[in-house]
């Protein structure tokens, strides 16, 4: 049985594995920071020694990306060096190395989907920390896995919450019509981590839901599948986030190229989730 570790387990991601993975089938750990805080070195590296994970799935970051702004420093530390520390305790003791990062390790420039061979040119210092952790892992280990995802929902707070918290509450709901991207629940996410888990296969993999859409579309789909569209009126407006790129749909080229079975289309899993949870968790 393989030894599985989620390090930031209480978070989206993080949960969302816990869910997927059958405990018959791996021995799982989970840490989040008061157990084993990821900016510690030695707290690490004692705790791989004892543990000693095979497979090591890091779903802990900074994920505020104000707050990586307003805090740079914290941004690093947790998004580069502790990806550092989790990387070498990997190396130490063999284990394959599984960390997710984002879409925001690119800029808006492209107007078509970025694949994984595409130059990296993160706007936001949320997106260059992510970036500097990839990098470091690429240096770091042997066995390494990266995957990129974008706006993910499920267990948590997310947009998906935050729409629906509003029905019966506003009259309006302003949304960005100018924002594209690939919802994706983090139950596809866990998915695609899971067969890098049970296969020796390395690399740089987005892995999105099938399509695009802008916010707005994402917005009125969440309303249509809860039944809520006469609820509550949508507003498209224009809204430039200087930290998000407008354009960021990424294209799982990797997954197709090795034959890894890719995410749902985005309607569907989101259906999906909504037919399953309703939408509020
Ligand atoms: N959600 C998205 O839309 C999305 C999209 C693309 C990529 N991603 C990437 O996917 C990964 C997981 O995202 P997520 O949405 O699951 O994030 P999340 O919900 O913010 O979860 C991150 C978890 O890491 C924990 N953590 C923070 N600092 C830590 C530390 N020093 N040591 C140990 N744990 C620590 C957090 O604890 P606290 O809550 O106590 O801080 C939280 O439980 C992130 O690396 C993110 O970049 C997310």
């Amino acid at each position: 049985m393989l030894n599985v570790l989620i390090t930031g387990a209480q978070g989206h991601v993080g949960s969302a594995l816990q869910q997927l993975l059958d405990s018959r089938q791996y021995r799982i750990l989970t840490t989040d920071i008061d157990e084993m805080d990821i900016t510690n070195h030695d707290q690490v590296a004692q705790y791989m020694k004892i543990n000693r994970p095979d497979v090591i799935i890091n779903c802990a970051g900074f994920t505020d990306v104000e707050g990586c702004e307003k805090d740079p420093d914290k941004a690093y530390l947790v998004n580069a060096i502790g990806v550092r520390n989790l990387a070498e305790a990997a190396e130490e003791i063999n284990a394959k190395f599984i960390q997710i990062s984002t879409d925001d390790v690119f800029n808006s420039k492209a107007e078509r989907p970025y694949n994984e061979f595409d130059e990296t040119s993160p706007k936001s210092v949320y997106g260059k920390s992510k970036l500097a952790g990839e990098k470091i892992v690429t240096q770091l280990c042997n066995r390494f896995v990266i995957i990129r995802s974008s706006w993910n929902y499920g267990i948590g707070k997310d947009f998906v919450d935050e729409l629906l918290s509003a029905v019966g509450k506003k009259e309006t709901f302003n949304v960005a019509q100018n924002r594209y991207g690939v919802p994706t629940s983090t139950k596809e996410v866990a998915k695609v981590i899971q067969h890098f888990i049970d296969h020796d296969e390395y690399g740089i993999y987005h892995a999105v839901c099938k399509g695009s859409c802008n916010r707005y579309e994402f917005a009125q789909a969440i309303l249509e599948y809860t039944g809520n569209t006469d609820k509550i009126k949508l507003i498209p407006v224009d809204r430039t986030d200087v930290l998000r790129p407008d354009y960021c749909v990424l294209d799982n080229m990797m997954l197709r190229l090795t034959g890894v079975e890719e995410p749902a289309e985005w309607r569907t899993a989101l259906k999906e989730y909504l037919d399953e949870t309703g939408g509020l968790e």
